[in-house]
């Protein structure tokens, strides 16, 4: 599907590494179908390294010319500076892709200043390790077809949900943020493990592999996590007596205001 296509990812960080490695892993690709751009010049040999065969430079317009599809992933603050250089130097029919935090199809449209088609995404970092969680959207001038593009790319680096653009501000409480509260989690389950006397890189290692695996487990049978739950809750037993103590302090009621609290901030940030 993307054996045509010239991609430019402008700011290859932690989101834009993540999708290079996964177009070139995915094996349909080749990397010389690929651009990169950062803003330092001395991360550039660093990247060519790391993904021999791609271009890279820091002169954005000369890296969006004659690409397919140019992928925005610098932080949001960087972008309207981007968009500025590189508006007219990207041809109308190219697909601008956005992981731009807060930042509407319609902003981008505008600042673009052409009916250019937008797909806006929300990945979250496990994209790092092909397991990402991404959902997408498409602007007003986007087809079927670029966002089946999108999808493409996003699903090389874990899985994608097509939704409208009024649940982003949502996503990016849920996954876009999300794994930050489960980074916490991780952490204080290894912290407890102390606790109770285990060494740290033992309960470290418990306590990740842990979550890794019920969320594999969760996903991989399709199951509702109360059945899986109910599974390990022994009558009378362990789980349950630390599933009481978990539910007397409110876990699902701070995890609701926690993703609320996350869902307005992106809404804060939209209207910036
Ligand atoms: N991280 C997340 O969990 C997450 C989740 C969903 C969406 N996002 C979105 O993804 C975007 C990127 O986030 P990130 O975590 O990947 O950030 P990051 O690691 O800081 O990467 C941003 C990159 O942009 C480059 N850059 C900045 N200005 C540039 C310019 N003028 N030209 C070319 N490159 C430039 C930076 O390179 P230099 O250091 O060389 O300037 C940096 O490598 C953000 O908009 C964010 O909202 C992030």
């Amino acid at each position: 599907m993307l054996q045509n296509e010239t991609v430019t990812i402008i700011g290859a960080g932690n989101i834009g590494r993540a999708l290079i490695g996964g177009l070139i892993t995915g094996h349909e690709f080749e990397p010389a179908q690929l651009r990169a751009t950062r803003r330092t010049e001395s991360a550039l040999p660093p990247l060519q390294q790391d993904f021999p065969g791609i271009s890279t430079t820091s002169d954005n317009p000369a890296a969006v010319q004659g690409a397919t599809i140019v992928v925005l992933a610098v932080k949001p603050y960087n972008a309207t500076g981007v968009i500025e250089e590189i508006r007219e130097h990207v041809h109308p029919q190219t697909l601008v892709i956005s992981v731009l935090a807060g930042v509407t199809a319609q902003a981008l449209e505008e600042a673009f200043g052409q009916e250019i088609p937008v797909v806006r995404a929300m990945p979250n970092t496990p994209a790092i390790v092909d397991e990402g969680a991404s959902a997408i959207t498409g602007g007003r001038f986007a087809t079927t077809k670029h966002l089946g593009l999108a999808r493409h790319i996003f699903e090389t680096v874990g899985t994608v949900e097509v939704v409208p653009e009024h649940m982003m501000d949502a996503i990016t409480g849920l996954s876009g943020s999300g794994p930050a509260y489960v980074y916490m989690f991780i952490e204080s389950l290894t912290d407890a493990g102390v606790k109770q006397g285990l060494p740290r890189s033992t309960a470290f290692r418990l306590a990740s592999q842990t979550v890794y695996g019920a969320a594999k487990l969760v996903r991989d049978t399709g199951k509702h996590p109360a059945i899986l739950r109910d599974e390990v809750t022994t009558p009378g037993g362990t789980a349950i007596a630390a599933v009481a103590e978990l539910e007397a302090h409110g876990i699902r009621t701070m995890l609701i205001n926690a993703v609320a609290t996350a869902t307005r901030r992106s809404e804060e940030l939209s209207k910036q």
